[in-house]
């Protein structure tokens, strides 16, 4: 089991290309299922999640190829048996976005129910009461959903909660379904104006994606298209805050500033001074770093999926900084490893109170999720001394190459397998 080992104290400098979002090239390899066409998908990121999606693929019956430029061809000329199984769908919860393809397609599905993961219950239940409004047959058998119809309706639906999967899955659902959807109170992520980006390449009538409000004309097939994927915003987000913790400067290249409007908010507050150019954007030195609360929320608020490496800089921040966690149950996981790093947290329910500065000092870490690994390392680049950190597939499901990227950037780091 590979580990990372960071010596830490070093000023980041340098500029670092993003890759492919993770979490748009997911839904954008699901939506081959629509179509016998050949779907070519540029910037796909070589993350060990985009390696599990397209395995799911395969089983489902697509050939696929990706090659070291991230360009993806894939094709589901005939469709095998639409199931996904257990030991593909418990490695990756995202797996859930083929059971809109599946059953649109071919007018069945049975998937896996993702059991909870370390962040949280993480229900699908939004999902399937949405398929059930558009007349599919869905029932909960050993563990596993299946999804019935004929041909999907047409329907007019509102999400309880802003769901990011919930609201790709019946987006492409509704793509081949008869009549007109209307889904409201939708998730507004940039990642689903990319898959509707796509869709709508590949025939589909789609308006509204990224407002809350997105409508559907159904259609009756779909063909092939090439697609770019968009700039992983976490990603650029998590290089920026490398860049501040380590009291470094980066630069991040080949992303969209506009997608970090809330984190280029709060970091300014904090006193981070940030430039930011047409697919660039730069975190330089700070004279003196103040900690800020956040909130977590959807899409633009301030992403959960950055909460974990802004409280590993707020352990540099001089202050109290209250983190709101309003997206998930239990997403401060990396909370009691900064503690054994000296930090100082205090966890109340969904508020985590981080008390600073504190020298931080290296350890042997363990990552619990994709995301607190990343506050992990941000730690271990600012502590003094070595830190081992435990569990890097964690880490790999979501960054390509994190640890040559921060080297490129003087980070003294390295994999151990
Ligand atoms: C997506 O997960 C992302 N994953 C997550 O990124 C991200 O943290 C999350 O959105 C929130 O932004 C992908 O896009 C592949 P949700 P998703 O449905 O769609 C509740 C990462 O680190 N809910 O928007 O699964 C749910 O429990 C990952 O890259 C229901 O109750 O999240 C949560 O509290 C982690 N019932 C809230 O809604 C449902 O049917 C938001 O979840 C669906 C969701």
């Amino acid at each position: 089991m590979d580990k990372i080992r960071i010596r830490g104290g070093r000023p980041l400098e340098g500029s670092i290309a993003v890759s492919g979002a993770k979490n748009a090239a997911l839904p954008d390899l699901a939506a081959a299922l629509l179509t016998d066409q050949p779907l070519v998908l540029r910037n796909v990121p070589q993350v060990r999640d985009v390696i599990t999606m397209t395995r799911l693929l395969e089983h489902l019956g697509a050939r696929t190829s990706v090659d070291r430029e991230g360009m993806c061809h894939v094709q589901v000329s005939r469709m095998s048996e639409p199931e996904a199984p257990y030991d593909l769908v418990r490695t990756m919860r995202a797996s859930v976005l083929v059971l809109g393809p599946l059953v649109a397609r071919t007018g069945w599905a049975r998937v896996s129910l993702p059991g909870g993961c370390a962040i949280g219950e993480r229900p699908i239940d939004l999902h399937l009461d949405a398929l059930s409004r558009m007349g599919a047959d869905v029932e909960l058998v050993h563990g596993y959903v299946t999804a019935r119809s004929r041909r999907l309706r047409g329907a007019d639906i509102t999400f309880a909660t802003r769901t990011v999967t919930g609201t790709e899955n019946l987006m492409m659902a509704a793509t081949l379904a008869e009549g007109r959807t209307v889904l409201r109170h939708c998730a507004m992520e940039p990642e689903i104006v990319d898959l509707a980006a796509l869709l709508t390449a590949m025939g589909a009538h789609i308006t509204g994606a990224g407002t809350e409000t997105i409508q559907i004309e159904g259609v009756d097939s779909l063909h092939g298209a090439t697609h770019g994927v968009i700039p992983d915003r976490v990603e650029a987000g998590t290089f920026l805050i490398a860049g501040a913790i380590s009291r470094g400067r980066v630069e991040v290249t080949e992303c969209d500033p506009g997608h970090l409007a809330a984190l280029v908010d709060v970091l300014e507050r904090c006193g981070v001074p940030l430039t930011t150019g047409p697919g660039r954007m730069e975190a330089g030195p700070w004279e003196s770093l103040g900690a800020h609360d956040i909130v977590t929320s959807t899409y633009p608020g301030f992403a959960t999926d950055l909460q974990a490496q802004y409280m590993a800089l707020m352990t540099q921040a001089s202050g109290a900084a209250v983190i709101t966690e309003n997206i998930f149950e239990n997403r401060f996981m990396h909370a009691g490893e900064l503690r054994r790093m000296g930090a100082d947290i205090t966890l109340e329910g969904r508020t985590a109170i981080v008390r600073g500065p504190t020298k931080l000092s290296g350890a042997p870490l363990m990552a619990t999720d994709l995301r607190a690994s990343a506050s992990l390392i941000l730690a271990a680049l600012a502590a003094d001394g070595e830190s081992t950190i435990n569990r890097v597939y964690h880490i790999d499901r979501g960054y390509e190459r994190i640890e040559e990227k921060l080297r490129a950037l003087g980070a003294e780091i390295e994999r151990m397998h």
